[in-house]
């Protein structure tokens, strides 16, 4: 599903937020990225998202170079394939849910009643069927991350990508946002979440570690400890 190789990031100023970074993730994966603050998750999300391109090294999302598609063809590879939950939630003020989740599916081609009626899915799918007139402002920090996972997955993307989804959310709330979010991948969904959250990151399938642009450990590499107790 992913494929970094040698990945670096460099920002105008030249600080170098990833160093040389390769990761490979399979198709429904639940991975958590954890480190510090400033070790170069978000910006290692964001060329995941395809929505920042690295100084140098190659990305590939679901089978495509990203280097070789155009901004069109990438947004068009973001619109199909990507969903993103930031900490923020980043849903349009006064606006109902339900328009909030349907507004996400513009760039799809979908007629607007199709959208619509996706919306009501996804927040139906989210536990949210009861709320969809409410405006975020009418609802709860947790509710609103749902309706903003909803937005996220209502176009059925293969890959989801959440950056600190429970950050702004009290530990009853973002219990339940991680709830929903292993939900979505036992249905299927690859799914990638930042997090400066140890217990969180420690109770996901796999964890990879950064530290100043770096990898310092994954999971997945790590050997097998075989048991060599007696009995
Ligand atoms: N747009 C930017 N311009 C310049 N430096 C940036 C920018 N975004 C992030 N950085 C720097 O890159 C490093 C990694 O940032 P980031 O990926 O946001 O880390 P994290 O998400 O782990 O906190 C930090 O030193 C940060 O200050
Ligand atoms: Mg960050």
């Amino acid at each position: 599903m992913i494929a970094l190789t040698g990945v670096s990031r460099t920002y105008p100023g030249g600080v170098a937020a990833l160093r040389e970074v390769s990761l490979r993730i399979g198709h429904g994966e639940l991975v958590a990225i954890a480190g510090p603050s400033g070790s170069g998750k978000s910006t290692m999300l964001n060329v995941i998202g395809t929505l920042d391109r690295p100084t140098t090294g190659s990305v590939h999302i679901d089978g495509h170079d990203v280097s070789a598609l155009t901004d069109n063809q990438l947004s068009a590879l973001r619109a199909t394939t990507i969903g993103f939950v930031f900490q923020s939630f980043h849903l349009a003020p006064r606006v109902p849910a339900l328009d909030n989740v349907a507004d996400g599916l513009v760039y799809t081609g979908m007629s607007r009643s199709e959208r619509r009626r996706r919306a009501a899915e996804a927040l139906e799918r989210v536990g949210l069927g009861h709320r969809m007139d409410h405006e975020p402002h009418e609802l709860s920090g947790g509710e609103r991350q749902r309706v903003a996972i909803a937005r996220a997955v209502a176009g059925d993307p293969p890959l989801l990508l959440a950056d600190e989804p429970t950050g702004a959310l009290d530990s009853v709330s973002g219990a339940g946002v991680m709830e929903l979010l292993r939900e979505l991948n036992a249905a299927g969904t690859t799914i990638v979440i930042i997090t400066h959250d140890r217990e969180i990151a420690d109770r996901l399938p796999r964890q990879v570690r950064m530290r100043d642009g770096e990898i310092v450990s994954d999971s997945a590499q790590e050997p097998v400890r075989l048991w060599k107790g007696g009995a």
